[in-house]
């Protein structure tokens, strides 16, 4: 089957089996490997992409399911000398460790800021509720994502 996808904001043909899985289409054919097969059954948020603009673990995504669909991963949010937002306040708040949670996390809180720029410490709880990470703690992550939100309150 040819499955045709926008990732990044490119557009790319793929001759592929429709049931294999947007993750590894995204690692194998594109070797855009910065999001993470970890537990590739749902749970851990570590393969999480936006798909047309809402973050998805692509685990669970059979890429023949998704033609014309726009994807975008950690490498489209920002150019890797000019991180996001969320990218540099978990450089500042020293969130990252062994780093297989980081690119879904980031993935996830750069959808929350877009839609809600100053979320509460329950929204960012919310937000991550289907991103798993097993060496920081969630601390540090709100705390973070907290300190994005608080330079969006302070008036220009
Ligand atoms: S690898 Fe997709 S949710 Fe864990
Ligand atoms: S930094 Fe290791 S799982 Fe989050």
């Amino acid at each position: 089957m040819t499955v045709e996808l926008t990732i990044n904001g490119e557009v790319r043909e793929f001759a592929v089996d429709p049931r294999k899985p947007l993750i590894d289409v995204l690692r194998d054919d594109c070797r855009l490997t910065g999001a993470k097969s970890v537990c590739r059954e749902g749970f851990c948020g570590a393969c999480t992409v936006h798909i047309d603009g809402e973050p998805v673990p692509s685990c669970l995504r059979p890429v023949g399911l998704l033609e014309g669909r726009e994807i975008v991963t950690i490498e489209g949010l920002a150019p890797f000398e000019t991180p996001n937002p969320v990218q540099e306040a978990f450089l500042d708040h020293d969130v990252v460790q062994c780093g297989m949670c980081f690119p879904g996390m980031v993935v996830t809180l750069t959808h929350l800021l877009d839609a809600n720029p100053t979320p509460t410490r329950d929204d960012v709880k919310a937000a991550l509720v289907g991103n798993i990470c097993r060496c920081t703690g969630y601390e540090r992550i709100i705390d973070a994502v907290m300190s994005v939100g608080e330079v969006r309150k302070v008036p220009a």
